[in-house]
């Protein structure tokens, strides 16, 4: 049994003053979310702000990104260990929008996850089919291809994995718990057949996750929680999700 995780990408939202807000309103809405993880993964300039108010409180906090090398001169860019410093315990590696606008390949994610593994960070490594794959039939050949490159000569154990159909990111269109489970199926056998011990290992499912539907969602064996948006960036609707993870599992 893999307890369920529930974690909020805010992606390009929120001031420190306004992250300040949410996390001072949504810690007392979960107080009784024992049972589920959470984790909120706030933009960088946050980052220090949050981890000051989630002490204590077991709320995880990660970042969207991280940079492959350890230092120097890379203009712009953040490395592992200045997210420790600045009191993250995750990052999230690969999500699609960073390879849309940011031309990020599987041998690129798999070098920030090689980076963010050695210093000791714990990775949420996001996958996903566009809609022209899904309508070729090809999403399990993407997913495979995305596990392979992006896995590569890394042990997932301990690792994060989340599914986010492209599609469904930001349009309303949740992928049904049907169309999700098949995708979670399909990943949690490709880490059967290639990582030992890896029955550990979380799926989380992202794309337009709301209060209405996740009770649906981690209802199927193999969801076992969700990365949320858009219905993340209010401490209600994101604490309801995180009470309708506990609930239904
Ligand atoms: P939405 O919940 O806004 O669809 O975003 C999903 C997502 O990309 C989380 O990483």
């Amino acid at each position: 049994m893999r307890k369920p995780f529930i974690a909020a990408n805010w992606k390009m939202n929120k001031t420190m003053g306004e992250t300040g807000e949410f996390i001072n309103s949504f810690i007392p809405l979960v107080s009784e979310a024992e049972g589920v993880d959470i984790l909120i993964a706030p933009p960088f300039t946050c980052l220090n702000e949050a981890s000051g108010l989630l002490q204590k409180t077991g709320i995880r906090l990660a970042a969207q990104n991280v940079f492959y090398e350890e230092k120097g001169a890379f203009t712009g860019e953040i490395s592992a260990q200045m997210l420790l410093s600045a009191g993250c315990s995750d990052v999230i590696i690969g999500h699609s929008e960073r390879r849309q606008y940011f031309s990020e390949t599987d041998e690129i994610v798999n070098r920030k996850i090689a980076t963010a593994r050695k210093n000791g960070l714990e990775v949420i490594l996001c996958i996903g089919e566009s809609l022209e794959e899904r309508e070729a039939d090809k999403t399990f050949e993407v997913l495979e291809k995305q596990l392979t490159d992006s896995l590569k000569d890394i042990d997932p154990n301990g690792m994060t994995i989340a599914y986010e159909p492209i599609w469904a990111i930001g349009t309303g269109k949740t992928a049904t718990p049907e169309q999700a489970d098949e995708a979670h199926t399909f990943i949690r056998k490709w880490l059967n057949n290639n990582v030992k011990n890896s029955d550990q290992v979380r799926i989380l499912y992202g794309g337009s996750v709301t209060p209405e539907n996740i009770g649906s969602l981690i209802t199927k064996p193999e969801i076992d929680g969700a990365l949320v948006g858009g219905a993340s960036l209010n401490p209600d609707s994101f604490a309801k999700i995180v009470l309708g993870a506990k609930v239904s599992s």
